[in-house]
């Protein structure tokens, strides 16, 4: 891993009305890193990845993408930069085929585009590809909305809460592809997740937030090892 950032957050704050939802988050993204990200309900860690993502534009700070200031570009463009995003609830288009699916995500995509059958070995949905997407189960559908921001070329690939509703057989496969996207496309992970002992396990570094606020950004092991972090996150989930 190089320790050249990717991204960086300069100050970055997100007001909803009188309610902030991000503080004067100020921090970077290394290059190939897996980062995870993580913190209580209501955190601000969805309202983070959208801030990134171009889902919305914070109120405050600046968002930098190679050196280059991205903070009010919209997500299509960002998409064309090389950040792509999935998300909480698997957006698969139900009537499409699961081929199709990969498609229309390089449709959205920059120059940089990957191999379409180098994402169907990772992925491993090569047997479904004639499906229709709505008829797959949530690990399928979870592993196509990967497939398909892949297929857009991206850098950088943020994940909003991957491994939620899986049991531990599939949390382990999918942890297996996006190990095997990181390495045959050298791309970034940005992974939001509750079940903190599995982001341990894959993350370069953990980053928790606690009311919209930076509390600390280290590797798991130090991370884990917090006091803060015990008590403000752990503390309230023994079954993380
Ligand atoms: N569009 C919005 N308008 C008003 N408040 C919002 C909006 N989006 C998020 N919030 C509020 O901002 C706070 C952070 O929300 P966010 O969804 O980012 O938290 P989260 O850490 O992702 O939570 P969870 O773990 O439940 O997914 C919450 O209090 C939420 O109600
Ligand atoms: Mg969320």
């Amino acid at each position: 891993m190089t320790s050249q950032n990717i991204m960086s957050l300069e100050g970055v704050g997100m007001q909803f009305g009188p309610f902030h939802a991000l503080s004067e988050l100020s921090f970077e993204i290394k290059a190939g890193e897996v980062l995870g990200v993580a913190g209580p309900n209501g955190a601000g860690k969805s309202t983070l990845l959208n801030v990134c993502t171009g889902g919305l534009c914070p109120t405050s700070g600046k968002v930098l993408f190679d050196g280059r200031e991205i903070t009010g570009l919209p997500r299509h463009a960002r998409c064309a930069q090389g950040i792509a995003m999935t998300f909480q609830i698997p957006t698969v288009i139900s009537s499409l085929t699961v081929a199709e699916n990969l498609l229309v995500g390089r449709s959205f995509g920059g120059s940089h585009q990957h191999d379409f059958d180098q994402i169907v070995e990772i992925t491993g949905l090569g047997p479904v590809l004639d499906a229709e997407a709505g008829t797959v189960d949530l690990l399928a559908r979870k592993t196509i909305m990967l497939g398909a921001a892949l297929a857009t070329g991206p850098r950088i690939v943020f994940m909003d809460e991957p491994l939620g509703g899986l049991n531990a057989e599939e949390i382990q496969d999918f942890v297996q592809i996006i190990d095997r996207a990181r390495q045959a496309f050298g791309v970034t992970i940005v992974m939001v997740e509750h079940k903190i002992r599995a982001l341990a396990e894959i993350a370069d570094r953990i980053l928790i937030i606690n009311f919209g606020k930076f509390v600390c950004l280290d590797r798991p092991s130090v991370v884990l090892n917090d006091d803060h972090v015990v008590e403000i996150y752990l503390g309230k989930k023994h079954d993380a």
